[in-house]
């Protein structure tokens, strides 16, 4: 029989209850009945009941615990209970396990109609918010996987954005093809053997890439003058930390670059650019990018000199540990001897 009657059960030893209920019910609903919980069981896994009418006193099986079970395997089903007045208590605590109600025998015709309505459309309200809900979570992930992909959009343009930023500098001063890689690289080394977190690692990474974007400002015949450089000029090129430092300052999710920009031109002992802060006054990501901008200018061959050997690098860091650089840092890095290449 297919309909679209919402289906009741109804589950009672006794002929004349189970009868005289499905008499009333049987108009608005499409109503099976069964003699036993285990019948009951039997008639629900073929084809689940909307509601279970249950009655408390049965033989095998009682009321309450059929309720558990039927509840246990069909969680929208709701259950109605039958007691006699004496057992009214235990109906009470029934529903304190999940039942809806309960109908005392004899019962009234309007109250079975009414208890039964209700309980079904408790159960019509339950199913809809579940529909609801499950919207709402597919509505959800949606819209993370939008934010997701946006953000995802976001970084590939932010570094995108970094990247041209950095070519354009290593462009501008030829001498320093890569420099701004290789100084990134170092810096990421030096952080390794100072067991720095790895978050930390990754935006000193970025700023390194970025240390010497204030170079965009400075005269192109100067970065790319061979051989000494005039006071004047030196005095342009110590411009680069603040004009670099000014530039990322426009852009939010560039600040953390900022220390190593304004401070990489710092020395230890004070003496160094722009503000001249001294030891640990200077951010240690800073101190990083000093001694791995000093490393990568070593390495490098320039007009006037070759690249310095290893071993020179390493006597040079040495020799201005406390000076120049961070001693604690240099000390790290001989011990540690990183991959400087
Ligand atoms: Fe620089």
């Amino acid at each position: 029989m297919t309909d679209n009657k919402e289906r009741v059960l109804i589950i009672d030893d006794e002929i004349a209850p189970r009868e005289s209920l499905r008499m009333v019910l049987k108009d608005r609903y499409n109503v099976s009945t069964a003699t036993g919980a285990r019948e009951g069981f039997n008639i629900m896994t073929q084809n689940p009941a909307d509601l279970v009418v249950l009655d408390i006193m049965m033989p095998e099986i009682n009321g309450i615990e059929a309720m558990k079970e039927i509840k246990q395997r069909h969680p929208d089903t709701e259950v109605i209970l039958l007691t006699a007045f004496a057992s009214i208590e235990s109906a009470r605590s029934a529903i304190r396990y999940g039942a809806f109600d309960y109908l005392t025998k004899p019962f009234d015709k309007d109250d079975v109609i009414t208890v039964v309505e209700r309980g079904l459309e408790k159960r019509r309200a339950n199913i809809n918010l579940k529909v609801e809900k499950d919207k709402l979570w597919s509505r959800t992930r949606y819209l993370e996987e939008q934010i997701n992909s946006a953000r995802q959009n976001l970084v590939m343009s932010y570094e995108g954005t970094v990247k041209a930023l950095i070519l354009t500098i290593d462009a501008k001063d030829h001498y320093t093809f890569n420099h701004s890689e290789h100084v990134a690289r170092l810096s990421v080394e030096i952080a390794k053997v100072l067991n720095l977190p790895g978050k930390v690692k990754d935006r000193l990474e970025q700023a390194a890439l970025m240390h010497d974007i204030g170079k965009i400002g400075v005269d192109e015949i100067i970065l790319r003058k061979n051989g000494r450089l005039t006071d004047d000029e030196f005095t342009e090129i110590k411009k680069h930390p603040v004009i670099g430092a000014t530039i990322v300052q426009q852009v939010p999710f560039l600040e953390d670059a900022i220390p190593v920009i304004l401070h990489h031109h710092e020395t230890y002992h004070g003496r160094g650019y722009p503000i001249g802060l001294k030891g640990e006054e200077i951010p240690l990501t800073a101190r990083i990018v000093m001694v791995a901008d000093a490393i990568d200018a070593m390495m490098r061959a320039r007009p006037y000199r070759g690249a310095l050997p290893m071993e020179k690098v390493f006597s040079e860091l040495r020799e201005n540990a406390g000076t120049q650089f961070d001693p604690q840092i240099v000390e790290l890095i001989l011990k540690g001897r990183i991959s400087l290449e």
